[in-house]
């Protein structure tokens, strides 16, 4: 399943479905949670089964509902409604790695109720949304086998921390949250899942968009989250290999395939060893995914 761009949709807004499956994303994120009030949470979840029931079977795109958290007594509820045929997976807010097992029980009784294939429902964290989830990120490397991304969101962590900002003046992360943000590419990798960037809220300002991404992929996100249809080309450039990358990773390859024994070759007056060959061959591992 591809991840570079997930776009959040809220649950209550059929228009917005039909807009969002037409942007190109490679999942949506249909939201029973923040983007919904409480007095409409209940049509939320109607609506978001509706289309799960109406999936178009042509549809290139994952379907994901991110769930309200187990605290606020609403996410079973939420389970049931949306655990049938058509999901691909559940987003988990405010979580660490307990609730996950717990979203884990769940899924395996509701898919065996939907006749769905056992461990078919995938699960994506958004995984720093409390103080006591960022510490406990090491708990990923022991992941659970439902999970295939962690992300990162500074909003929710802003108000427990009781913080006045989450940036600087310059736009860049105030040091708690760029932590945050490290420590959720470090679980995810440990995890072998992927790392997803988080939303970037500006969302009128594409080309601050790309810079961001091409810094985060740079770092070692692989895809971010997106909260208007217009971000989708921009992220889906931004995290897919240029030619010149690609070009580069074959010839890599080709280098390291003529000289089987060697744990470094030269190309073009530069030395490649093996941590080069890894990342070509995770280049071109991407490419198959698409
Ligand atoms: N998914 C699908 N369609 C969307 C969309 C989204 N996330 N955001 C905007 N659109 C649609 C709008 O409905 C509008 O369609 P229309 O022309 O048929 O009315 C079109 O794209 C242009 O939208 P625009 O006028 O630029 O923005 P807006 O003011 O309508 O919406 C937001 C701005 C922020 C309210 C909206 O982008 C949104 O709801 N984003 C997702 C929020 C969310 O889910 N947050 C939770 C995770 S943090
Ligand atoms: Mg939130």
């Amino acid at each position: 399943m591809r991840l570079r761009s997930l776009l959040f949709v809220p649950g209550d807004s059929p228009r917005k479905f039909a807009k969002g499956a037409a942007s190109g994303a490679d999942g949506l994120i249909f939201d029973l949670e923040d983007s919904v009030a409480p007095a409409q949470k209940a049509e939320a979840r109607n609506i978001v089964s509706g289309w799960l029931d109406n999936r178009d079977p042509a549809a290139s795109f994952s379907h994901w509902v991110r769930i309200n958290p187990f605290e606020t007594g609403l996410a079973l509820g939420d389970l049931a409604a949306v655990v049938r045929p058509g999901l691909d997976g559940i987003v988990l807010p405010k979580a660490g790695t307990a609730e996950v097992v717990q979203l884990g029980h769940c899924l395996d009784a509701l898919e065996a109720r939907a006749g769905l294939a056992a461990g078919s429902v995938k699960i994506l964290v958004v995984a720093t949304e409390t103080p006591a989830a960022v510490l406990n990120l090491s708990g990923y490397c022991a992941p659970h086998p439902r999970l295939v991304a962690l992300t990162w969101g500074a909003e929710d962590l802003s108000a427990a921390l009781g913080s006045m900002d989450n940036k600087h003046e310059d736009g860049s992360w105030l040091p708690v949250f760029g932590l945050a943000r490290s420590l959720c590419l470090l679980a995810a990798c440990a995890a072998d899942v992927a790392p997803l960037d988080t939303l970037y809220a500006d969302f009128r300002d594409s080309e601050g968009l790309a810079r961001n991404c091409r810094a985060a992929r740079r770092e070692g996100f692989t895809g971010r989250i997106a909260i208007h249809p217009d971000q989708i080309a921009v992220i889906n450039a931004a995290f897919s290999p240029s030619a010149e990358e690609i070009a580069e990773a074959q010839r890599v390859i080709a280098a390291f395939a003529a000289a089987p024994d060697a744990g470094t070759v030269g190309i073009d007056g530069r030395m490649y060893d093996i941590p080069h060959l890894k990342r070509a061959e995770r280049v071109l591992a991407g490419l198959a995914q698409g």
